[in-house]
């Protein structure tokens, strides 16, 4: 049983890790990342949702900083007036001398402060600067390398910043920079080589090598201790933002990544061990209404099936009530993301289902960002197409119930044959023959630029999922992020995750990967690897995993044929399931959010900047944690080990689907078990010395 002087949050029976809380009044936190106000993957993620508890527990006093981009300020940010005179004198101070700077807050839950920095205007001093560099670290920038030019221009212009404001304020309050990934190292490298009085954090989201190692099809948890790292970068062309990372990661006063699994990529790639592992969390809402993002799984699903009527139309042989939706989803790193085995297994899934002449079909979504020439003809043509029958209908409709409430008016039960004239079956049968196609449903949404040689249009060829009638998978690939104004498929990615059944992410370079996480918040049962960050944190903290939801495809111990057999029994029995037994997996799977949550993984946060005030200010800080504790999520006590085995032990039910899904079962008073029913605890936090 947990200790009892662990206080425990209320609801959710996870324990809290105290920590004596830090004077807030006389600290300034700052936190620099490229991704501040701009997306490019998770990293954006990790900032915008921990925002809410950041601003929570620091109010005024937390600022964070990245760049400038024209469209992103205008969308997201609200300009105003610095707080105090001292960050207002820094701002003019770079402002006065040629650069431009922005001020404001960022229009996200928590509305944090924003400071914004102008690559573009602050260009001219690109060769100063790089000067600079080589005589703080003797790193050197190749002019041809715009990425790592312009890290050094937003390091150059942040590490300005801190110069002039902690000359300022005098350790009166005492500033902590927090740099994430290596694009904001330049800044934590300039700041500590100018002796810049304050705490700094480096927190690594990856590490370069170990994404070009493994994209580069290296074996690459098995050779961990043998790469020539240096070679490597060298011969990849990154040597430069190698040596700038890792001088980052070396001079901060507490180094930090996401998982374990990365902590021990990072001590072999960059040399040195994590101090801290700070988990990503999210922001996690929860509705009065248990039942709701049910409800939200059922109304954003009504809204895929229309997208499907007009992507299939003339093909619509499936029945849409017996179809599964399945999506992976990213940005496009083909094989560290595991389209490859995802693609095999699917080709393998579709067999097993035509050979057991199954009346399932999966729909299954790609979406991953590639260079298009926007939507294709036959995809709009598509929705056209299904918009036309449906006005179609309306008009028969309209037609049909005005004359039957005149009829009806009259005393009359109306001629059912004679009720519609010859012109309207002419206008429905027209409309039917539009339905008709001589061409298979694409199987991609967009006019993709490199159409030959994209790995996953090619993986489609060779495996012939090509949309045809007797294939059970079904392929829609949607090279581009979703939004709620696409005119092809209206729904933002949250709306889209809701709506589908599966996430299926069996990633073989994933330092975190909240994509399998953000199912689970939203009760999305999802696929996940025990070479992902998330997947690892799952299998530690919580019994048995798959009877969540959430399945760990084994990438790590099993060749890659073996990797894909097992996902693709993962799908074979997920497709088993009644609509029932998936409805209770989605209430079991929602329940693990708390643990998701940045109100519990927060504290990681919390104790790395403990950790680098006691010090970078040994005399003034001391660290005093008091538990670290962990937890085990149990077993839920409704169903045995193994998600195959749980299918008969979720109560039966007829293969009936339209029965009345919201009889409460017994699922609360599980709940409640599972929630009394801790284990063990163990520690959290502590960075392993060697890999499980
Ligand atoms: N994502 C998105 N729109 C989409 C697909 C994905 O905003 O259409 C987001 C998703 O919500 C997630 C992020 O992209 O937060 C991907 O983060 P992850 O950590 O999984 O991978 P990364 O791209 O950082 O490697
Ligand atoms: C939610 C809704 C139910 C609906 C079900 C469909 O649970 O509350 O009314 O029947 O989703 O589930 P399915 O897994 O078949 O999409
Ligand atoms: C990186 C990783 C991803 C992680 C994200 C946020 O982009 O690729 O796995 O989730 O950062 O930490």
């Amino acid at each position: 049983p947990l200790s009892r002087s662990l206080s425990m949050s209320s609801l959710s029976g996870l324990p809290l890790w105290e920590e004596e809380p830090l004077p807030i009044e006389d600290l300034l936190l700052f936190e620099i990342a490229w991704e501040v106000t701009n997306k490019v993957g998770g990293i954006y993620t990790v900032l915008q949702t921990k925002a809410k508890v950041t601003v929570d527990e620091w109010g005024e006093n937390y600022f964070m900083m990245g760049p400038y981009y024209e469209h992103n300020f205008k969308t997201q940010v609200e300009q105003c007036e610095p707080p105090t005179a001292a960050i207002k004198t820094a701002i003019d101070s770079i402002v006065n001398s040629g650069c431009q700077v922005r001020f404001g807050r960022w229009l996200i839950e928590g509305s944090p402060y924003v400071i914004l920095f102008d690559i573009g205007a602050a260009a001219w001093n690109l060769d100063r600067w790089k000067g600079d560099l080589w005589a703080a670290c003797s790193v050197g920038l190749p002019y041809h390398d715009r990425d790592a030019n312009d890290s050094l221009i937003f390091g150059s212009l942040v590490t300005w910043f801190f110069k002039e404001l902690t000359e300022q304020l005098r350790d009166k309050p005492n500033v902590i920079a927090h740099f994430h990934e290596w694009q904001a190292g330049a800044g934590l490298v300039l700041s500590r080589a100018r002796k810049i009085p304050m705490a700094t954090i480096f927190t690594t989201h990856a590490t370069l090598l170990g994404r070009y190692l493994c994209a580069g099809n290296a074996d690459f948890y098995n050779n961990l201790d043998k790469f020539d790292i240096d070679r490597e970068a060298g011969e990849r062309q990154i040597y430069h933002r190698y040596c700038l990372e890792r001088a980052a990661v070396h001079c901060s006063h507490v180094f930090t990544t996401v998982s374990q699994i990365t902590a021990v990529e990072a001590d072999h790639m960059l040399h040195r061990k994590p101090d801290v592992v700070t988990p990503n969390g999210l922001n996690v809402k929860k509705f009065s209404a248990m039942h709701e993002f049910q409800n939200l799984h059922s109304l954003n699903k009504v809204k895929l099936q229309e997208f499907i009527r007009g992507h299939f139309y003339g093909h619509l042989d499936f029945n849409l009530e017996k179809s599964l939706f399945f999506f992976i989803a990213g940005r496009y790193e083909f094989s560290n993301k595991g389209a490859d085995v995802f693609l095999e297994s699917l080709a393998r899934l579709n067999y097993l289902l035509r050979v057991r002449k199954s009346d399932t079909t999966i729909i299954v979504f790609f979406i991953m960002p590639a260079k298009t020439n926007n939507f294709n003809v036959e995809s709009l043509k598509g929705q056209a197409v299904r918009k036309q029958l449906w006005d179609t209908v309306q008009a028969v409709k309209e037609k049909f119930g005005k004359h039957l409430y005149e009829a009806l008016l009259r005393g009359e039960i109306p001629d059912m044959n004679k009720i519609l004239d010859r012109d309207d079956f002419t206008i429905m049968k027209r409309a039917i023959y539009a339905t008709q196609r001589h061409s298979l449903p694409p199987v991609t949404t967009h006019n993709m630029l490199d159409d030959s040689s994209d790995p996953i249009l090619s993986n489609i060829r060779r495996i012939g999922l090509f949309n045809s009638r007797n294939d059970r998978v079904k392929i829609v690939f949607h090279p581009e992020f979703l939004s709620s104004t696409s005119p092809l498929l209206p729904m933002d990615y949250e709306e889209f995750v809701r709506g589908c059944h599966l996430g299926v992410f069996p990633s073989y370079y994933e330092p975190w990967g909240y994509t399998p996480g953000e199912c689970t918040v939203m009760g999305i049962p999802s696929v996940t690897t025990n070479l992902s960050g998330f997947g690892c944190f799952m299998e530690e903290h919580v019994s048995d995993p798959s009877a969540y939801g959430i399945y760990i495809v084994d990438r790590r111990f099993r060749s890659a044929d073996e990797s894909c057999n097992q996902l693709t029994q993962f799908m074979f029995s997920f497709c088993q399931q009644s609509r029932r037994q998936r409805i209770i997996q989605r209430n079991r799977t929602e329940r693990l959010s708390d643990l998701l949550d940045w109100r519990y993984l927060g504290r990681f946060y919390m104790h790395a900047r403990h950790l680098a005030l006691s010090r970078a200010f040994p005399e003034q800080f001391k660290l005093n944690s008091l538990a670290t504790q962990g937890f085990r999520y149990p077993r839920p006590s409704s169903v045995p080990p193994s998600p195959s085995a749980s299918l008969h032990s979720t109560p039966h039910h007829s293969d009936a689907e339209d029965e009345d899904d919201h009889e409460p079962y017994d699922e609360e008073e599980e709940a409640e078990k599972d929630r009394l029913n801790i284990k063990a605890p163990f520690t959290l936090g502590a960075v392993p010395e060697g890999r499980k």
